[in-house]
Protein backbone atom coordinates (compact mmCIF):
# COMPACT_ATOMS: atom_id res chain seq x y z
CA UNK A 1 0.00 0.00 0.00
CA UNK A 2 1.30 3.51 -0.78
CA UNK A 3 0.17 6.92 0.54
CA UNK A 4 -0.10 9.78 -2.11
CA UNK A 5 2.35 10.60 -1.48
CA UNK A 6 4.26 7.60 -2.58
CA UNK A 7 6.19 6.36 0.18
CA UNK A 8 5.21 3.37 2.77
CA UNK A 9 2.32 4.16 4.52
CA UNK A 10 2.56 2.93 8.14
CA UNK A 11 -0.16 0.79 9.98
CA UNK A 12 -3.65 2.59 11.16
CA UNK A 13 -3.77 1.89 14.24
CA UNK A 14 -0.36 4.17 14.77
CA UNK A 15 -2.12 6.83 13.97
CA UNK A 16 -3.55 7.93 17.10
CA UNK A 17 -0.26 7.51 18.96
CA UNK A 18 1.35 10.79 20.16
CA UNK A 19 5.39 10.98 19.92
CA UNK A 20 7.06 10.03 23.77
CA UNK A 21 8.14 13.35 25.10
CA UNK A 22 10.86 12.70 27.51
CA UNK A 23 11.53 14.92 30.43
CA UNK A 24 14.12 17.46 29.78
CA UNK A 25 17.34 16.70 29.34
CA UNK A 26 20.31 18.34 31.05
CA UNK A 27 21.81 19.76 27.63
CA UNK A 28 18.11 21.60 26.92
CA UNK A 29 18.55 23.17 30.31
CA UNK A 30 21.88 24.23 29.76
CA UNK A 31 20.48 26.71 27.28
CA UNK A 32 19.46 29.18 30.32
CA UNK A 33 23.04 29.09 31.44
CA UNK A 34 21.49 28.23 35.00
CA UNK A 35 24.22 28.27 37.81
CA UNK A 36 23.14 24.51 38.53
CA UNK A 37 21.08 21.96 37.09
CA UNK A 38 18.93 20.10 39.00
CA UNK A 39 17.36 17.17 37.02
CA UNK A 40 14.17 16.00 38.91
CA UNK A 41 11.92 15.20 35.85
CA UNK A 42 12.47 11.61 34.97
CA UNK A 43 12.23 10.09 38.59
CA UNK A 44 15.56 8.99 38.27
CA UNK A 45 17.73 7.89 41.15
CA UNK A 46 19.63 10.82 42.40
CA UNK A 47 22.51 9.12 44.01
CA UNK A 48 23.70 7.51 40.55
CA UNK A 49 24.32 3.74 40.53
CA UNK A 50 25.59 2.05 42.81
CA UNK A 51 29.49 1.18 43.06
CA UNK A 52 29.33 -2.51 42.83
CA UNK A 53 27.17 -2.21 39.77
CA UNK A 54 29.62 0.36 38.32
CA UNK A 55 32.12 -2.22 39.06
CA UNK A 56 30.54 -4.90 37.17
CA UNK A 57 29.53 -2.47 33.94
CA UNK A 58 33.71 -2.13 33.73
CA UNK A 59 34.33 -6.05 33.56
CA UNK A 60 31.97 -6.99 31.41
CA UNK A 61 33.45 -4.38 28.94
CA UNK A 62 36.35 -6.48 28.47
CA UNK A 63 33.87 -9.01 27.20
CA UNK A 64 31.71 -7.23 24.80
CA UNK A 65 32.56 -9.11 21.36
CA UNK A 66 30.73 -11.67 22.80
CA UNK A 67 26.49 -11.95 22.80
CA UNK A 68 25.19 -11.64 25.72
CA UNK A 69 23.16 -14.66 27.71
CA UNK A 70 19.69 -14.82 25.62
CA UNK A 71 17.88 -16.45 29.09
CA UNK A 72 19.69 -13.53 31.17
CA UNK A 73 20.49 -16.89 33.20
CA UNK A 74 22.30 -15.30 36.56
CA UNK A 75 20.21 -12.75 36.93
CA UNK A 76 17.15 -14.99 36.25
CA UNK A 77 18.46 -17.15 39.41
CA UNK A 78 19.32 -14.04 41.77
CA UNK A 79 16.08 -12.87 41.05
CA UNK A 80 14.45 -16.43 41.47
CA UNK A 81 16.64 -16.78 44.86
CA UNK A 82 15.61 -12.94 45.94
CA UNK A 83 11.53 -13.82 45.97
CA UNK A 84 11.49 -17.80 46.51
CA UNK A 85 10.39 -18.11 43.18
CA UNK A 86 11.93 -20.26 40.31
CA UNK A 87 13.99 -19.03 37.65
CA UNK A 88 10.92 -19.71 35.19
CA UNK A 89 9.13 -17.27 37.09
CA UNK A 90 10.77 -14.69 35.38
CA UNK A 91 11.79 -12.63 31.98
CA UNK A 92 14.45 -9.89 31.60
CA UNK A 93 13.97 -7.63 29.16
CA UNK A 94 15.50 -4.51 28.10
CA UNK A 95 13.68 -1.57 30.44
CA UNK A 96 10.14 -3.07 31.73
CA UNK A 97 9.12 -0.46 28.53
CA UNK A 98 9.97 -3.93 26.37
CA UNK A 99 8.22 -6.26 28.62
CA UNK A 100 4.99 -4.37 27.80
CA UNK A 101 5.42 -4.41 24.57
CA UNK A 102 6.24 -8.17 24.53
CA UNK A 103 2.60 -8.53 26.78
CA UNK A 104 0.90 -6.44 24.12
CA UNK A 105 3.02 -8.73 21.36
CA UNK A 106 1.46 -11.98 23.10
CA UNK A 107 -1.31 -11.48 23.92
CA UNK A 108 -3.52 -9.13 21.66
CA UNK A 109 -5.14 -9.71 18.09
CA UNK A 110 -6.63 -6.22 16.51
CA UNK A 111 -9.45 -5.17 17.76
CA UNK A 112 -9.26 -6.53 21.31
CA UNK A 113 -8.99 -3.93 23.65
CA UNK A 114 -6.56 -3.25 26.50
CA UNK A 115 -8.00 -1.25 30.20
CA UNK A 116 -5.93 1.19 31.54
CA UNK A 117 -6.84 3.96 34.31
CA UNK A 118 -6.44 7.81 33.13
CA UNK A 119 -3.61 9.61 34.31
CA UNK A 120 -1.27 6.88 34.10
CA UNK A 121 2.11 5.57 32.82
CA UNK A 122 1.64 6.34 28.76
CA UNK A 123 3.42 3.03 27.30
CA UNK A 124 0.71 0.69 28.33
CA UNK A 125 -1.49 2.64 25.51
CA UNK A 126 1.58 2.70 22.99
CA UNK A 127 2.08 -1.00 23.69
CA UNK A 128 -1.77 -1.74 22.66
CA UNK A 129 -1.98 0.52 20.09
CA UNK A 130 1.46 -0.96 18.19
CA UNK A 131 -0.53 -4.13 18.25
CA UNK A 132 -3.43 -2.79 17.05
CA UNK A 133 -5.54 -2.92 19.82
CA UNK A 134 -8.33 -0.75 21.36
CA UNK A 135 -7.75 0.80 24.65
CA UNK A 136 -9.99 1.69 27.21
CA UNK A 137 -9.28 4.68 29.74
CA UNK A 138 -11.13 4.26 32.48
CA UNK A 139 -12.12 7.88 34.78
CA UNK A 140 -10.07 7.97 38.09
CA UNK A 141 -11.90 8.74 41.21
CA UNK A 142 -10.14 11.66 43.18
CA UNK A 143 -7.43 10.79 41.13
CA UNK A 144 -7.10 7.63 42.21
CA UNK A 145 -7.46 3.97 40.22
CA UNK A 146 -11.41 3.17 40.21
CA UNK A 147 -10.96 -0.46 40.03
CA UNK A 148 -14.56 -1.07 39.89
CA UNK A 149 -14.84 1.09 36.87
CA UNK A 150 -12.31 -0.73 35.66
CA UNK A 151 -14.03 -4.08 35.95
CA UNK A 152 -16.59 -2.85 34.65
CA UNK A 153 -14.78 -1.51 31.73
CA UNK A 154 -13.97 -5.52 31.04
CA UNK A 155 -15.40 -7.41 27.93
CA UNK A 156 -15.63 -10.42 26.14
CA UNK A 157 -12.66 -8.35 24.17
CA UNK A 158 -10.49 -7.49 26.99
CA UNK A 159 -7.27 -9.44 27.18
CA UNK A 160 -5.03 -6.96 29.15
CA UNK A 161 -5.62 -4.88 31.90
CA UNK A 162 -2.76 -2.53 32.70
CA UNK A 163 -2.52 -1.37 36.59
CA UNK A 164 0.88 1.08 37.49
CA UNK A 165 1.02 0.65 41.30
CA UNK A 166 2.00 3.19 43.03
CA UNK A 167 0.84 5.10 39.82
CA UNK A 168 2.94 6.71 37.90
CA UNK A 169 2.26 10.53 38.08
CA UNK A 170 0.41 10.61 41.01
CA UNK A 171 2.16 8.06 43.62
CA UNK A 172 -1.12 6.97 44.69
CA UNK A 173 -1.43 2.98 45.39
CA UNK A 174 -4.22 0.81 45.69
CA UNK A 175 -3.54 -1.44 48.58
CA UNK A 176 -3.20 -5.08 49.10
CA UNK A 177 -6.90 -5.96 49.82
CA UNK A 178 -8.68 -3.89 46.71
CA UNK A 179 -6.05 -5.33 44.53
CA UNK A 180 -7.11 -9.27 45.26
CA UNK A 181 -10.35 -8.42 44.85
CA UNK A 182 -9.93 -6.89 41.75
CA UNK A 183 -8.08 -10.15 41.05
CA UNK A 184 -10.70 -12.31 42.08
CA UNK A 185 -13.24 -10.27 39.91
CA UNK A 186 -11.47 -10.51 36.48
CA UNK A 187 -12.30 -13.21 34.04
CA UNK A 188 -9.52 -16.30 33.52
CA UNK A 189 -8.88 -15.31 30.50
CA UNK A 190 -7.77 -11.61 31.10
CA UNK A 191 -4.42 -11.02 32.06
CA UNK A 192 -3.75 -8.16 35.21
CA UNK A 193 -0.48 -6.57 34.68
CA UNK A 194 0.86 -4.43 37.59
CA UNK A 195 3.23 -2.45 36.84
CA UNK A 196 5.69 -1.72 40.07
CA UNK A 197 8.26 0.22 38.49
CA UNK A 198 8.55 2.02 41.75
CA UNK A 199 7.69 -0.93 44.59
CA UNK A 200 11.21 -0.78 46.34
CA UNK A 201 10.09 2.63 47.77
CA UNK A 202 6.69 2.12 48.89
CA UNK A 203 6.34 1.45 52.92
CA UNK A 204 2.84 1.92 52.89
CA UNK A 205 1.60 -1.10 55.24
CA UNK A 206 -1.19 -2.47 52.72
CA UNK A 207 1.21 -2.16 49.79
CA UNK A 208 0.43 -5.22 48.07
CA UNK A 209 2.85 -8.40 47.92
CA UNK A 210 2.82 -9.05 44.25
CA UNK A 211 5.62 -12.05 44.50
CA UNK A 212 3.47 -13.66 46.58
CA UNK A 213 0.13 -13.22 44.44
CA UNK A 214 1.62 -13.92 41.46
CA UNK A 215 1.82 -17.95 43.21
CA UNK A 216 -1.88 -17.48 43.39
CA UNK A 217 -3.14 -15.59 40.41
CA UNK A 218 -2.51 -17.69 37.31
CA UNK A 219 -3.33 -14.16 35.26
CA UNK A 220 -1.11 -11.89 36.91
CA UNK A 221 1.99 -10.52 35.84
CA UNK A 222 4.28 -7.95 37.27
CA UNK A 223 6.57 -5.64 35.66
CA UNK A 224 9.86 -4.25 37.19
CA UNK A 225 12.91 -2.65 36.81
CA UNK A 226 16.20 -1.47 37.69
CA UNK A 227 15.56 1.74 36.38
CA UNK A 228 14.76 3.42 39.74
CA UNK A 229 15.37 2.46 42.77
CA UNK A 230 18.54 0.74 41.66
CA UNK A 231 19.72 3.73 39.68
CA UNK A 232 20.59 1.58 36.14
CA UNK A 233 18.15 3.60 33.61
CA UNK A 234 20.71 4.22 31.19
CA UNK A 235 21.41 0.24 30.61
CA UNK A 236 18.15 -0.55 29.97
CA UNK A 237 16.72 -3.47 31.74
CA UNK A 238 13.67 -4.52 33.99
CA UNK A 239 11.95 -7.67 34.41
CA UNK A 240 8.27 -9.84 34.18
CA UNK A 241 7.42 -12.28 37.06
CA UNK A 242 4.55 -14.21 36.92
CA UNK A 243 3.64 -17.95 36.74
CA UNK A 244 5.52 -20.11 34.01
CA UNK A 245 3.12 -20.38 31.60
CA UNK A 246 2.77 -16.40 31.01
CA UNK A 247 6.76 -16.61 30.79
CA UNK A 248 6.87 -18.75 28.27
CA UNK A 249 4.07 -17.49 26.33
CA UNK A 250 6.70 -14.08 26.32
CA UNK A 251 9.06 -15.78 25.39
CA UNK A 252 7.99 -16.57 21.98
CA UNK A 253 8.45 -12.83 21.11
CA UNK A 254 10.99 -11.81 23.18
CA UNK A 255 14.49 -11.30 20.61
CA UNK A 256 17.37 -13.34 21.36
CA UNK A 257 19.87 -11.03 22.51
CA UNK A 258 17.41 -7.98 24.28
CA UNK A 259 19.39 -7.52 26.99
CA UNK A 260 22.82 -6.37 26.84
CA UNK A 261 26.09 -8.35 28.85
CA UNK A 262 26.29 -5.05 30.86
CA UNK A 263 22.81 -4.33 31.71
CA UNK A 264 23.08 -8.19 33.01
CA UNK A 265 26.21 -7.94 34.67
CA UNK A 266 24.93 -4.44 36.65
CA UNK A 267 21.86 -5.76 37.17
CA UNK A 268 22.90 -8.53 39.24
CA UNK A 269 25.44 -6.53 40.98
CA UNK A 270 22.56 -4.10 42.07
CA UNK A 271 20.78 -6.50 43.46
CA UNK A 272 23.24 -7.98 45.73
CA UNK A 273 24.28 -3.80 46.60
CA UNK A 274 21.81 -3.91 49.78
CA UNK A 275 23.85 -0.53 50.56
CA UNK A 276 22.90 1.37 47.76
CA UNK A 277 19.45 0.19 47.70
CA UNK A 278 19.44 0.92 51.56
CA UNK A 279 20.82 4.89 50.90
CA UNK A 280 18.59 5.38 48.23
CA UNK A 281 15.45 4.52 50.41
CA UNK A 282 16.73 6.55 53.40
CA UNK A 283 17.31 9.76 50.80
CA UNK A 284 14.31 9.41 49.04
CA UNK A 285 12.53 9.15 52.06
CA UNK A 286 13.58 11.97 53.46
CA UNK A 287 13.74 13.92 50.94
CA UNK A 288 9.95 13.25 49.99
CA UNK A 289 9.09 14.45 53.71
CA UNK A 290 10.52 17.52 53.40
CA UNK A 291 9.06 18.38 49.84
CA UNK A 292 5.92 17.61 50.73
CA UNK A 293 6.07 19.96 53.68
CA UNK A 294 7.90 22.60 52.24
CA UNK A 295 5.19 22.42 49.33
CA UNK A 296 2.22 21.75 51.80
CA UNK A 297 3.22 25.02 53.65
CA UNK A 298 2.64 27.16 50.57
CA UNK A 299 -0.96 26.06 50.13
CA UNK A 300 -0.12 23.48 47.55
CA UNK A 301 -1.98 20.29 47.74
CA UNK A 302 0.50 17.57 47.54
CA UNK A 303 -0.75 13.89 46.58
CA UNK A 304 0.64 10.88 49.25
CA UNK A 305 3.33 9.37 47.25
CA UNK A 306 4.81 5.68 47.44
CA UNK A 307 7.00 6.76 44.78
CA UNK A 308 10.25 8.63 44.32
CA UNK A 309 8.50 11.34 43.02
CA UNK A 310 5.46 13.92 44.25
CA UNK A 311 2.51 14.95 42.21
CA UNK A 312 1.74 18.98 43.57
CA UNK A 313 -0.79 21.14 42.46
CA UNK A 314 0.32 25.19 42.61
CA UNK A 315 -1.74 27.75 43.19
CA UNK A 316 -1.75 31.38 41.74
CA UNK A 317 0.83 30.33 38.86
CA UNK A 318 0.03 27.74 36.38
CA UNK A 319 1.38 24.32 36.41
CA UNK A 320 3.48 25.53 32.58
CA UNK A 321 4.38 28.39 34.38
CA UNK A 322 5.74 27.13 37.51
CA UNK A 323 7.71 24.39 35.46
CA UNK A 324 9.19 26.98 32.40
CA UNK A 325 9.98 29.13 35.85
CA UNK A 326 11.77 26.59 37.39
CA UNK A 327 13.60 25.16 33.89
CA UNK A 328 14.43 28.68 33.31
CA UNK A 329 16.49 28.43 36.85
CA UNK A 330 18.47 25.01 36.40
CA UNK A 331 15.44 22.78 37.86
CA UNK A 332 14.01 20.27 35.37
CA UNK A 333 10.55 19.14 36.81
CA UNK A 334 7.40 17.17 34.70
CA UNK A 335 4.04 19.50 34.25
CA UNK A 336 1.65 16.67 33.74
CA UNK A 337 -0.46 18.29 30.58
CA UNK A 338 0.26 15.01 28.90
CA UNK A 339 -1.41 13.30 31.57
CA UNK A 340 -4.27 14.61 31.42
CA UNK A 341 -3.53 16.91 34.95
CA UNK A 342 -2.86 20.18 33.47
CA UNK A 343 -2.89 21.45 36.78
CA UNK A 344 -0.12 19.54 38.32
CA UNK A 345 3.53 18.63 38.13
CA UNK A 346 5.52 15.52 39.17
CA UNK A 347 9.00 16.24 40.61
CA UNK A 348 10.95 13.90 41.42
CA UNK A 349 12.85 13.45 45.02
CA UNK A 350 16.69 14.67 44.73
CA UNK A 351 19.60 14.89 46.50
CA UNK A 352 19.47 17.37 49.45
CA UNK A 353 21.35 19.69 47.28
CA UNK A 354 18.72 18.98 44.61
CA UNK A 355 15.89 19.35 46.79
CA UNK A 356 17.30 22.95 48.20
CA UNK A 357 17.75 23.95 44.54
CA UNK A 358 14.06 23.16 43.57
CA UNK A 359 12.87 24.72 46.73
CA UNK A 360 14.96 28.19 46.47
CA UNK A 361 13.56 28.21 42.64
CA UNK A 362 10.03 27.90 43.87
CA UNK A 363 10.85 30.79 46.34
CA UNK A 364 11.79 32.75 43.24
CA UNK A 365 9.86 33.79 39.98
CA UNK A 366 8.22 30.28 39.90
CA UNK A 367 6.18 30.14 43.67
CA UNK A 368 4.59 33.44 43.31
C1 LIG B 1 5.39 3.30 35.74
C2 LIG B 1 6.56 3.03 34.88
N1 LIG B 1 6.68 1.85 34.28
C3 LIG B 1 7.72 1.57 33.49
C4 LIG B 1 8.69 2.49 33.27
C5 LIG B 1 9.78 2.15 32.31
O1 LIG B 1 10.86 1.67 32.99
P1 LIG B 1 12.10 1.05 32.23
O2 LIG B 1 13.19 2.05 32.36
O3 LIG B 1 12.37 -0.21 32.98
O4 LIG B 1 11.72 0.79 30.81
C6 LIG B 1 8.64 3.75 33.86
C7 LIG B 1 9.67 4.73 33.60
O5 LIG B 1 9.58 5.88 33.88
C8 LIG B 1 7.54 4.02 34.69
O6 LIG B 1 7.39 5.20 35.27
Amino acid sequence: MRTAAGRPAYRRCLAPLKPYVPGGTAEDVARHRPARISKMGSNENPLGPGRLAVEAVREAAARISVYPDPSAGLLRDALARGTGKSPGNFLVANGSDEVLVLIAATYLNPGDNAVVSEHTFFNYEFAARVFDGEVRAVPTRGLRCDLAAMRDAVDARTRIVFLCNPNNPTGLHVGAAELEAFLRSLPRETLAVVDEAYAEYADAPDFPDCAALTDRFHNLLVTRTFSKAHGLAGLRIGYAMAQEALIQDLRQVKLPFNVNAAAQAAALAALGDREHLARTLELNRLGKDLLTRALAAKGWEVLPSQGNFLCFRPTVVTALEVGEALFRQGVIVRPLGRFGLEDWIRVTVGTPAQNAHFLEALEGPAGA
